[in-house]
């Protein structure tokens, strides 16, 4: 089969890992018999420097067309980077969550996942890590904080800003519906994080996420405060399966999932809407302090390459060889600077390698297969 694969390189590191990706599903092309098209859509700060915005309507386009887009990550130094003395709507991130509304990619799936290999990379202590530990957060991306009605205006002389949080019954049900279905694939509990105890959108949640639980009587689930939530992922991350939140709160425990695991260069995620159709980028940011050094970590973009094969393309067989490759590459011992054992026991064993020879070491291991 041929597919057409949208490709956001981006800012920072975006271009070095997306190239590393790209090569896995070439590798995976040649092995299993498909032809991956690509085509490069411009996005981000690369995006305002070629055309004065974050993302084109022709980019729009560019990805509908597509079967699935794959990205690497925008953004700057917001500190240094003149992109961010623009108004706030012409900003790198304005484009990403313009492709996030215009596409209608309402549930992000966030896996955060311990490989045994890495549990010397992990910062939490040996008796909380146990046999290690498997989560999924599915985030709502497309309300919420990051889409409400937002101003900023000068009132008796006080400069007031204003964000606000909305959410109808509606929107709350489909992405519920999604972390059940999701559960059902795994080990069948959801736990839906919140703030009931002080936001009426909360409450609403609540109230919707019972609802649609009523529909899953095979999937246990509980709620939970988020504050609470965010100790408890590193008190006893064991505990959760299915994690099922909006926006802002799933933007700020996806990062926290992220480093319990280990590092933010293994996180993956999937962007997903009522069709095949899904954008697939790592969790991590840019990071312009090492853009262009060839240190970056490829594998959260291999595996969200994995999760473009898995959920827009269904070829299961296929994202389960890159997933292995990862593992196996682990395995042997190879790792990028971000995971390198933080603990002293094991040091000696590892070897660090580069973006490039990361990648060059899971394509070499998806051929052996
Ligand atoms: C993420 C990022 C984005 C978000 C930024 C870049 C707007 O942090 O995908 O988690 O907050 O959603
Ligand atoms: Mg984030």
């Amino acid at each position: 089969m041929s597919y057409r694969i949208g490709v956001i390189s981006g800012d920072g590191i975006g271009p070095e890992i997306v190239a590393e990706a790209r090569k896995v599903l070439d590798c995976i092309g040649t092995k299993y018999g498909h032809t991956f098209e690509y085509e490069e859509i411009l996005m981000g700060g690369c995006s305002i420097d070629a055309t004065g915005v974050p993302l084109t309507d022709e980019a729009i386009a560019q990805a509908k067309a597509s079967d699935a887009v794959l990205m690497g990550s925008i953004g700057g130094n917001t500190a240094t980077s003149p992109w961010y003395q623009l108004e706030p709507g012409l900003r790198p991130e304005a484009g990403l969550l313009k492709l996030r509304k215009s596409l209608n990619l309402f549930a992000n799936l966030r896996p955060a996942y311990l490989y045994e290999e890495l549990k010397e990379a992990c910062p939490l202590r040996e008796d909380i890590i146990g046999d290690g530990f498997d989560m999924m957060i599915m985030r709502e991306l497309t309300g919420g904080l990051y889409f409400g009605e937002r101003r900023t205006e000068e009132k008796d002389g006080v400069i007031t800003a204003t964000d606000t949080l909305t959410y109808n019954e509606n929107e709350i049900r489909r992405i519920a519906a999604r972390g059940f279905d999701i559960a059902r694939k795994r080990r069948r509990k959801v736990t839906s994080v919140d703030k009931a105890n002080v936001l009426d959108s909360s409450r609403l949640w609540r109230k919707i996420v019972e609802e649609v639980a009523k529909d899953y009587p095979d999937v246990s689930y509980e709620h939970m405060l988020v504050d609470n939530c965010a100790m408890q992922l590193v008190k006893d991350p064991k505990q959760f399966d299915v994690i099922l939140t909006e926006n802002m709160f799933g933007d700020i425990l996806s990062d926290e999932a992220s480093m319990v695991t280990g590092s933010i260069g293994m996180l993956s995620s999937a962007s997903l809407n009522d069709t095949r159709f899904g954008l697939y980028e790592p969790s991590g940011g840019s990071a312009p302090d090492i853009a262009g050094k060839g240190i970056a970590n490829p594998i959260a973009t291999v595996l969200s390459a994995a999760m473009l094969l898995r959920y827009s393309l269904d070829l299961d067989t296929e994202a389960d060889a890159v997933e292995a490759a990862v593992k196996q590459v682990l395995k042997d011992g190879y790792r990028t600077i971000d995971i390198m054992p933080q603990k002293a026991a094991g040091a000696s064993s590892v070897k660090r390698v580069g973006t490039k020879e990361m990648g060059d070491l899971i394509v070499e291991r998806i051929e052996k297969r």
